[in-house]
């Protein structure tokens, strides 16, 4: 075996990638003032700057994806309000439940389809009656690029669509956008277009993007009215927040194009690993920088894989019995692909290593 790796390539998720030096130079420049007072103006760059981007008249800048999905929710929805989501959704497998929590709002799910869309005949008989049983449904929440789905895409057509039969019930769209800038490199469009039937948008500047901290939620100058008051009721009210923010807007301009990069990575990893005995995948599944994979190899758990890499200096995590996540990300180069598959079959060669750990990994 060998175990002469100098550098660990960390492919756990592409939340664990680091600012880059042009992000350090601008947070230790960054012009900042008060912004629950309005008064700073990198954060009000920031979102003016994602609001463009997003095609929405306003944005506001949070401190992470689950607070801006939170906020979101809570601005679109009053307790005893319902929300239509997919199973598999962030929102209500890893956000700690947190819209329920503390918004009252009642969690409709439907099952998601392998490729994280939804049903529309299953969004349709999931609104409710106008019935004094019944909560008063109000949200349809769409993920894309899907994570748990691995990381597919949801399509310009398939948004518009879904965004349609909301708006002609009298509900709201809101997208947990956390991976959109995959989404729209991989799709080739701008994320304004694949986003203009969304009432609202929650996106991260600290996935694959590598900012260090933050999230901006966007929509119509009414809805982030309200969520900025949302924002404060949850403590994410921030001041002199343009230190960070300044590494968000090197995040949006500079890091977008780059994620074509990850998505080519994750391709030969893909492509890698269906060739290699003991590990199943589609590669046609993979559509962005997320590579989900099954081991099937008698004998070895998905643990044990993850275990086994780990002493080789690769960190990938289990996400299921026999069901591993690979994020590639922008610290991930193509010898690094390489190097993993390497180690993927070293182990299947020589045997698993002892699990470790906290178990199944879901963010
Ligand atoms: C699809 C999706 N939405 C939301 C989030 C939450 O983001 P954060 O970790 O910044 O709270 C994640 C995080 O992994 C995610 O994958």
């Amino acid at each position: 075996m060998d175990r002469s790796f100098t550098q660990v390539i960390d492919l756990r998720s592409d939340t664990v990638t680091k600012p880059t030096p042009a992000m350090r130079q601008a947070m230790a420049e960054a012009e900042v003032g008060d912004d629950v007072y309005g008064e700073d103006p990198t954060v009000n760059r920031l979102e003016a700057l994602v609001a463009e981007m997003l095609g929405k008249e306003a944005a506001v800048f949070v401190s992470s994806g689950t607070m801006g999905n939170l906020i979101s929710v809570l601005s679109h929805c009053g307790r005893g309000d319902e929300m239509i989501l997919g199973d598999r959704a962030h929102i209500f497998r890893s956000e700690a439940g947190g819209t329920a929590a503390l918004g009252g709002v009642h969690p409709h799910t439907i099952p998601n389809r392998a490729d994280g869309s939804l049903d529309l005949a299953d969004i349709e008989a999931a609104i409710r009656s106008d019935n004094e049983h019944y909560p008063t449904t109000k949200l349809v929440c769409l993920e894309n690029t899907h994570n748990f789905c691995g990381g597919r895409v949801l399509p310009v057509d398939y948004m518009d669509a879904v965004g349609e039969l909301a708006h002609g019930r009298g509900l709201k769209l809101h997208v947990d956008g956390a991976r959109i800038w995959n989404a729209a490199v991989a799709l080739n469009v701008s994320p304004a277009r694949l986003l203009a039937a969304a009432d609202s948008v929650s996106v991260c500047l600290s996935k694959g993007l590598g900012a260090p901290v933050g999230s901006v939620v966007a929509g119509s100058a009414d809805f982030i009215h309200r969520a900025r008051r949302n924002r404060k009721i949850v403590g994410g009210g921030m001041r002199q927040a343009g230190v960070i923010a300044a590494a968000g807007i090197v995040a949006v301009t500079e890091m977008v194009e780059r994620l074509a990069d990850d998505h080519a990575n994750a391709q030969t990893l893909a492509q890698g690993l269906a060739a290699t005995e003991g590990i199943a995948i589609n590669p046609a599944e993979v559509e962005t920088n997320l590579v989900f994979f099954e081991v099937t190899q008698e004998g070895m758990s998905a643990a044990q894989l993850s275990a086994g890499l780990k002493e080789r200096g690769v960190l990938i995590n289990a996400t299921g019995a026999t069901r591993l996540r690979a994020a590639l990300n922008h610290h991930v180069s193509a010898g690094d692909v390489q190097r993993t598959l390497s180690a993927v079959r070293d182990v299947l060669t020589s045997g698993a290593g002892q699990p470790v750990g906290q178990g199944f990994v879901y963010n």
